[in-house]
């Protein structure tokens, strides 16, 4: 069964699709957006070798003209060359205002298929079908584009939302162990955050979604889809609730920044950690009973994640050097530090303006060196 999950966005409204099957029947999905009948498929090196013929095929199935660009896989392409060499690329196709590209992959090449759209020609329409779960559940829905700099990730980019969005969980199959946890370290944020129910649910049947079972995968790919899709609505350019998306993230980018965004600890493993400590941090603060940390940091392991700083490789981290990353985070406004914390698993809040010396000692209480 395909659920159709809509975005609410007025002109810019589109609809995400979830269900299995997608990629193989793309071309009836996508058809209907490409007038010229013609599209260019943006993937990786691992996503297009294993799966771009199959995508290809389809939209050929369909009378559309498939051209493929293939970047590298790895971060290393979310980059101003990254950047330009896509756009060259695409400008060496002729592609023109009325054309669509297809962003194929991971959250790397939606990132950048996306901005690379939003700025073609000052702006071409894309669409997103994202081949991991963590790009499924949270960065192909919500039209944030983005690359790297030297100075920290995603700091260049672009609001620009995709005209559809085709999530085919049959290719989750071949996603490996580690990536499927990052992907559900986002899937569970959405419980603890917004819908305390949805988290009891996983805390039942994350192990089956873990295990690629197509109800259970279907169930949580399709309610965390459903909540950013209402939260995009309501707040599209993060004024407000969408910064509730971003629980566990302040936390999560010092820990990647002290462990260099890397193998050691990926991007979801660092939200799960992240997202226990912010649950600790607001039981700390005396807002939040630690019951529900400690039911945060047990769901967290039990799929294998980080449930705090102390399952994080290369513990302990230096508290100082903890805050100082949290200072440069893109939520920190005139050196003011905002933290997404929570009332209880299923209602987080934005607390602005959090006292640094409390940080501090939140830190050290965890483990972080003075
Ligand atoms: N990944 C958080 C957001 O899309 O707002």
């Amino acid at each position: 069964m395909i659920q159709t999950i809509p975005v609410g966005l007025g002109a810019r409204s589109y609809d995400v699709l979830v269900g299995p099957g997608l990629i193989d029947r793309a071309g009836e999905h996508i058809a209907p957006f490409l007038p010229a009948r013609r599209t260019t498929i943006v993937t990786d090196s691992n996503v297009g070798a294993h799966h771009g013929e199959r995508l290809a095929v389809s939209l050929e199935q369909a009378d559309v003209a498939v051209d493929v660009i293939t970047v590298p896989a790895g971060e290393e392409s979310k980059s101003f060359a990254g950047l330009a060499d896509l756009s060259d690329r695409l400008l060496a196709l002729e592609l023109d205002r009325g054309d669509v590209i297809i962003a194929f992959g991971g959250g790397v090449v939606g990132d950048l298929a996306g901005f690379a759209a939003s700025i073609y020609k000052r702006g071409i329409d894309f669409i997103q079908v994202p081949t991991s779960l963590l790009a499924q559940v949270d960065s192909s829905v919500g039209g944030k584009t983005a690359i790297d700099t030297s100075r920290g990730k995603n700091l260049i980019g672009a609001f620009h939302q995709p005209r559809l969005v085709l999530a085919d969980l049959d290719i989750l199959a071949t996603l490996p162990d580690r990536e499927m946890a990052c992907g559900y370290a986002e899937v569970i944020k959405y419980g603890m955050l917004g819908d305390e129910t949805f988290f009891a649910w996983l805390e039942t049947n994350g192990a089956d979604v873990l295990a690629r079972d197509t109800a259970a995968l279907a169930q949580a790919v399709g309610r965390s889809v459903e909540m950013k899709a209402e939260i995009v609505a309501e707040d599209e350019t993060e004024k407000g609730r969408r910064a509730l998306l971003n629980l566990g993230h302040t936390f999560a980018h010092a820990l990647e920044a002290e462990t260099g965004y890397g193998e050691t600890l990926k991007h979801g493993e660092a939200v799960a950690a992240g997202c226990g400590l912010a649950f600790r941090f607001s039981v700390a603060l005396g807002h939040c009973p630690p019951a529900d940390a400690d039911r945060v940091a047990r769901a967290l392991k039990a799929a294998g994640l980080p449930g705090g700083m102390a399952d994080v490789p290369g513990y302990p981290f230096n508290a100082d050097r903890l805050i100082h990353h949290m200072a440069q985070d893109k939520k920190a406004q005139a050196g003011a530090l905002t933290f997404i914390l929570a009332r209880r698993i299923g209602e987080a809040f934005t607390a602005k303006g959090v006292d640094p010396d409390a940080l501090r000692q939140f830190l050290i209480t965890e483990g972080a060196l003075p």
